[in-house]
């Protein structure tokens, strides 16, 4: 009996909900000589650092030293994608940007050494929103284009308008926050246990700041409490700063923030402003758009190009784009540097094209979801960037099965008989799909390895490059593995991730974690299962596997494999704008209703169906798992979360008082999560599809159901509102949908014809 589909539950549930799982900070105990660490913060947002002197600090009982860039063997920058973040900066670049470290016997005494370090600045001016950026042409890097087919159509297509739409960031709030410990090994080289997405580049930047070969340390991640894309590359400074700390001093070293520092220093989602216009025929099919995004990168580039690809890959979401022309600027801004989070810039061109799309059905009085379902793409039909879209005819089945399964129809009609009879409550409806090409864009990084290590008792361990976030990936691994040798799960043990067993592994990211380690460990285990098989054909029938394991040893017969992958035919030019960056495609819908409350724009999700194709699911507890998780998180970001930087550059958002993320009230009343179902993708692992990320997407079913109901105070007309649908934004929004008539020009022109 396979375990592969099985629905068993992660293997850190009974830890998780006991407290007995151990995250990085926990293991501090094994460290009683540890030392911690405290940053030196900038009070400026944009300023010179004029001096510098940590003496006082060194008085202050309990402080051990202070690290400046003076202590840095190497190259003292922690930059993943340019060498463009100093850790010791003479310009500082946003508000709190640590300038110097103190380290002390206690968190206390770091803190308080902290305070007396001397340090002086010569504030400068500070860009603090996409619009500053553009008008001083502040930029990280030059322009992401994209262009396919005549845009030129917009200007005699019968339906023609313009638009401009804000989407805010997001924080990603991991329970755990960011976290590092470094010591000194026995062989006088480091090792690290780090909360990070990515080990190897944790050891790539402590090689780079302490001028030291990559052998001569060993990066581990036990688990992390929540990453999100957060703990990409965003995690790099910290252990950085462990390192060099234990470096200096011989002792070990511990980073960990606390939520406010965490909120302050690490990057966030981008916000991203997006210019359009875009031009449709009577039966609201799109004939072209043209684009013009502009990101929110904040300080340094860090991962905001690929994260403009994405956007641009993923403005067509399921639809086709006869015409369009998208261009992505990062604007360089004084605050933290934005970075990967869920959707990695898709859900920002996901949100674009769907605000296009019903802003249109609004103005051709025509039913949202008819306008999004005739512009569907079709099978064989080629993106924007020249991939075909080989089995397009999933959108039309999903969408189809969720209309049946959430009653679309009839809801559709009821919440119009409630709106006639409900002047201040207003409900609205809205059925939305996604499609999220799966890969890492940038080709190299599609690829995985695996060690798998069977001992003369028939046990398993398996080291793979993927690292534990909560997602299940370790889950996925344990019954890929224990499917591959023909074993019960609990014969599996997955070790934690370790530079040391697997090397220059890539981030676990991009969704494809399972796809590519699980790829990677099943190669390994065929490999032993071809040589075990060859020992147990000469062994009597029924021998159980663990005589057949000390057969193989008995006869020299190795019992460990390693395991690669690498993900077959993805290319893509970025100077042309053309290739097939997706090895294939994720697809789901959401519908979703919401009641809005016209006296404060208060709003309850009443009600929310899913139907996600996860392929044939490896883990069906994991995968709901991560269908409800990644979903909510979404509506946090479209509705509730705010990220509001002051005039001086200072996140005034901060804390879980100011920054409202969803709870269980926020939860839709009713839930409904499907599979999709005889769905089984070939060419991956178990037949199975990525599922980390595309559900977030399935959020924008909620803010089109809030835009439903806020037409329905007026008289259905096209309205928009920025990116979070708060309550206030809604509140004022429906304020105008009472007032708004409908005049558009583009209108009175679409009939005229
Ligand atoms: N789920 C949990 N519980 N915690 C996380 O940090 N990160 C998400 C997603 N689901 C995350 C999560 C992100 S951003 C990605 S890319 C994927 O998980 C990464 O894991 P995978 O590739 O194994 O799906
Ligand atoms: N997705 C997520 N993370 C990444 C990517 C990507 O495409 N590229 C580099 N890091
Ligand atoms: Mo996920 S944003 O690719 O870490």
């Amino acid at each position: 009996m396979s375990v592969v589909g099985k629905p068993v539950p992660h293997e850190s549930a009974r830890g998780h909900v006991t407290g007995e799982a151990l995250y990085t900070d926990d293991l501090l105990l094994r460290f009683p000589n540890v030392l911690h660490a405290w940053p030196v913060c900038s009070p400026h947002a944009h300023a010179w650092v004029t001096l510098l002197d940590a003496a006082p600090a060194l008085s202050e009982p309990g402080v051990v030293t202070v690290l400046t860039a003076a202590d840095v063997p190497g190259e003292g920058d922690t930059g993943s994608s340019r060498h463009d973040e100093p850790l010791f900066p003479k310009e500082v670049m946003f508000h709190q940007q640590p300038v110097a470290w103190v380290l002390g016997e206690t968190l206390e005494a770091a803190r308080l050494g902290a305070q007396r370090v001397c340090a002086e600045y010569e504030p400068l001016p500070a860009i603090l929103t996409i619009e500053d950026a553009i008008a001083a042409a502040s930029f990280l890097s030059g322009p992401c284009r994209i262009a396919d087919g005549d845009v030129s159509v917009i200007e005699s297509s019968p339906l023609k308008f313009d638009g401009e739409l804000m989407i805010g960031g997001q924080e990603h709030f991991y329970l755990e926050t960011h976290c590092a410990i470094a010591w000194r090994d026995e062989s006088g080289g480091i090792a690290a246990h780090s909360s990070t997405q990515h080990p190897s580049e944790a050891q790539e930047m402590i090689s780079r700041v302490l001028g030291i070969p990559r052998h001569r340390i060993a990066v581990e991640c036990l688990r992390m409490g929540g990453a999100f894309g957060g703990k990409e590359v965003q995690s790099n400074p910290w252990v950085a700063i462990a390192a060099l700390g234990t470096w200096k001093t011989g002792r070990p070293v511990r980073v960990r923030l606390t939520r406010a520092l965490d909120f302050a220093l690490t990057g966030k989602r981008h916000p991203f402003l997006a210019r359009y216009s875009a031009g449709f025929d009577t039966d609201g099919r799109l004939e072209g758009v043209r684009i013009s995004y502009y990101s929110d990168g904040g300080w340094s580039l860090d991962l905001s190009e690929p994260i403009m690809w994405r956007a641009l890959f993923h403005t067509d979401n399921t639809y086709k784009l006869p015409a369009a022309e998208l261009t992505g600027l990062i604007c360089r801004t004084h605050k933290t540097s934005q970075t990967a989070f869920r959707g990695f810039g898709g859900p920002q061109g996901m949100v674009v094209i769907e605000e296009i799309l019903d802003q249109a059905a609004r103005r051709l009085s025509l039913p949202p979801d008819v306008v999004r379902e005739r512009n569907f793409y079709r099978p064989g039909d080629i993106t924007h960037y020249g991939q075909t879209v080989k089995d397009a005819d999933r959108i039309q089945t999903i969408w189809r099965q969720l209309k049946v399964s959430s009653e679309f129809d009839r809801r559709r009609t009821e919440i119009e008989r409630f709106n006639q009879s409900h002047p201040h409550h207003k409900r609205g409806l809205a059925i939305t799909p996604a499609k999220f090409g799966i890969s890492f864009t940038a080709q190299f990084f599609n690829q995985a390895g695996a060690l798998v290590l069977i001992y003369r008792d028939g046990s398993v361990q398996v080291n793979h490059g993927g690292t534990e976030m909560g997602q299940g990936l370790h889950t996925k691994i344990q019954q890929i593995a224990a499917h591959g040798l023909g074993l019960p799960l609990e014969a599996v043990r997955v070790m934690p991730t370790r530079t040391d067993k697997v090397p220059n592994t890539s981030a676990t990211a991009a969704s494809a974690g399972a796809d590519l380690n699980g790829a990677a460990v099943a190669d390994a285990c065929r490999q032993l299962c071809v040589r075990l098989a060859e020992v147990a054909a000469n062994l009597p029938e029924g021998v159980p596997f663990a005589q057949v394991c000390e057969a193989a040893y008995r006869q020299r017969i190795p019992l460990f494999a390693q395991g690669y992958y690498r993900t077959p035919n993805i290319h893509f030019d970025p100077k042309a704008g053309r290739g097939k960056p997706f090895h294939y495609f994720a697809y789901g819908a959401a519908v979703s209703e919401v009641e809005i409350d016209g006296f404060t724009g208060d709003y309850r999700l009443l009600r929310t169906d899913i139907l996600e194709d996860v392929g044939e699911s490896i883990s069906p507890i994991v995968d709901r798992g991560q269908v409800e998780g990644g979903f909510i998180q979404g509506v946090g970001w479209l509705t509730l979360e705010e990220l509001v930087w002051n005039v001086q550059g200072h996140l005034a958002t901060a804390g879980a008082s100011t920054y409202k993320l969803p709870s269980w009230s926020e939860m839709p009343e009713i839930f409904n999560v499907d599979f999709l179902q005889r769905a089984a993708e070939s060419g991956v692992v178990m037949g199975s599809k990525a599922v980390g990320e595309p559900p977030l997407m399935l959020a924008i079913s909620v803010r089109e159901a809030i835009r439903d109901a806020v037409a329905a105070f007026g008289d259905g007309g096209p309205h928009s509102f920025a990116s979070p649908a708060t309550p206030e934004r809604v509140f004022f929004a429906v304020q105008h949908a009472r007032t708004a008539k409908r005049t558009s020009n583009d209108l009175k022109e679409v009939i005229r014809r």
